[in-house]
């Protein structure tokens, strides 16, 4: 991937952080945003940075003000030369999600509108600025991170599940008029991952045991465990496959 960049949301933690290392591991330089831990994303640039030889940058996003993704585009453009990955991954957690994170019954418009635009509608603005830039070179690899809690019957996750249905099914639309410009646009499913937004879960211990009965693999969804799907779909190897959702679950899902 050397000479390749790739542009993540939300770098700072879990999946993301770990596709920024996965990436710059194999040679690309790599831009991400974060929220709030600006401290977080300046020692990931250094130590990106020194241990693999490339370049790396980190900008301040907000997905629940997805047109703002027009400046951070700007910055991008001042630090990079070309697009050649986009990779939708941040993800609202805490008060913003009061009123989509819940039972069905405590479920509130304000709540689940403010998911779908921190899913679905980041993901778009975020995707249609990557394909500007992506065309000007002859295409690119566009993922949104899904779950597969949109499969799967999974507690309190009704509106997270709702969007990541929505958002795979924006990323077939995606596909359908991207690949004229030789952009492939996919999504990668994970099942339950231990990071940061599942210890949200306030049942995260019964979570996480029970996902590691429910595995033939007897055991929960690390962050490095999505990282090769993306890869894969950032590859010469995946050029004809595109609006697809990749679904990397541990086996979880068949054995609900
Ligand atoms: N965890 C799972 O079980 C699981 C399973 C399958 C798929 N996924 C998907 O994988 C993706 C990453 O999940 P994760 O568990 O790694 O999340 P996470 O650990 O909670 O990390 C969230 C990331 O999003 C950023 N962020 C938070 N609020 C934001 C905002 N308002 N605007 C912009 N960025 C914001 C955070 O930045 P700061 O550090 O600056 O706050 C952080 O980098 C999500 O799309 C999620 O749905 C997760």
């Amino acid at each position: 991937m050397q000479g390749k960049t790739l542009f993540v949301s939300g770098g700072t933690r879990g999946i993301g952080k770990a596709i920024v290392y996965a990436f710059a591991e194999k040679g690309a330089d790599v831009a991400f945003t974060y929220a709030s831990s600006a401290d977080t994303a300046n020692e990931i640039i250094t130590d990106v940075e020194s241990k693999f030889g490339v370049k790396c940058r980190a900008y301040k996003l907000n997905i629940l003000e997805p047109l703002t993704y027009k400046d951070v585009y700007k910055e991008f453009d001042a630090d990079f030369d070309r697009l050649d990955y986009f990779i939708s991954n941040a993800i609202i957690s805490g008060r913003a999600v009061v009123g989509g994170f819940g039972p069905f019954m405590r479920l509130k418009p304000r709540g689940l509108d403010n998911i779908w635009t921190a899913t679905v509608d980041a993901f778009v603005v975020g995707a249609q600025e990557a394909a500007k830039r992506m065309e000007l070179t002859g295409g690119g690899s566009i993922i949104s991170m899904s779950s597969t809690g949109n499969l799967v019957f999974t507690p309190n996750y009704a509106g997270h599940g709702t969007n990541k249905a929505a958002v795979e099914t924006m990323v077939k639309y995606a596909a359908a008029e991207l690949g004229v410009k030789g952009i492939r646009v996919n999504a990668v499913s994970g099942g339950p991952i231990d990071t940061d937004a599942l210890k949200a879960f306030p049942n995260y211990e019964e979570v996480k045991e029970e996902v590691a009965k429910r595995s033939p693999l007897s055991r929960m969804g690390e962050v490095t465990d999505l990282t090769g799907a993306c890869l894969f779909l950032c590859q010469q190897e995946a050029s004809w496959l595109t609006g697809q959702t990749i679904v990397v679950d541990g086996g979880t899902t068949f054995t609900s």
